[in-house]
């Protein structure tokens, strides 16, 4: 089963480059050469591992607006640029990728059988809730540039807030209990290939690896905010 789902992921592979990079809005879609797969491996995750690891793109993003609330709160200028990028990263990988495969792939699946409607329900309001808030930053953190005295600096730290409040709980519910479940509800078979279509996407929407690239422009910004150095989170 295993050779089957690469095989066939190595053929869809092939198949979207063509397409890869006409929708890549961070510009992340550029090809890696062949052999970079012996580096990465291929990888063959299921859907589970993957919406799990794009949590953790988000939960990056989530220390980079705390660092803003931070900034906000002690009246330190700072770059709105950075948050700017962050917002565009939640906007295309996060809404417009991950939220969509939860969209598109689990939550009508839920519906049908029944199975967490309530909390299916509550996700996808709070999908639509993070897209105003996104909108909202990114507006504010484009001309927000360091008037840090102003109405718009109140406005940008509540949106922020806002933002975290919801989508801790939101990710840990995913985690904990939608992911979990989704195995018990589709067949082994099924979820083999969806780990596939996932893959699919994300190589068509990113580029080959194109999961890798974006932790990449997160890492970029928490060294431009200084947060990169896992080492200063370690109690002294
Ligand atoms: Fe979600
Ligand atoms: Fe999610």
């Amino acid at each position: 089963m295993l050779e089957t789902s690469s095989t066939r992921r190595k053929f869809l592979r092939q198949t979207s480059i063509a397409g890869a990079g006409l929708l890549a809005p961070l510009a992340v879609a550029q090809q890696k050469p062949a052999d970079a797969d012996k580096a990465k491996g291929d990888e063959g995750i299921s859907p589970a591992e993957d919406l799990m690891r794009e949590h953790g793109v988000l939960n990056r993003i989530l220390l980079i607006y705390d660092e803003h609330l931070r900034m906000l709160a002690d009246k330190r200028p700072f770059d709105g640029s950075v948050l700017v990028s962050a917002a565009d990263i939640v906007r295309h990988f996060v809404e417009e990728y991950h939220e969509k495969l939860e969209e598109e792939f689990l939550f009508p699946r839920f519906r049908k059988a029944g199975k967490l409607v309530g909390l299916v329900d509550t996700l996808q309001a709070q999908h639509k809730a993070g897209r105003d808030l996104t909108a909202k930053i990114r507006e504010l953190a484009a001309v927000a540039t360091l008037k840090y005295v102003s109405s718009d600096s109140d406005k940008l730290a509540d949106a922020l807030r806002a933002f975290l409040h919801m989508y801790r709980p939101h990710e840990a519910r995913e985690d904990t209990v939608l992911f979990p479940a989704f195995r018990s509800i589709v067949s082994p078979h099924e979820y083999d290939a969806l780990g596939d279509d996932f893959e699919k996407k994300e190589d068509q929407l990113f580029g080959d690896e194109g999961f890798f690239k974006v932790v990449d422009q997160v890492a970029q910004l928490e060294k431009k905010l200084g947060i990169y150095e896992l080492a200063q989170f370690t109690p002294k």
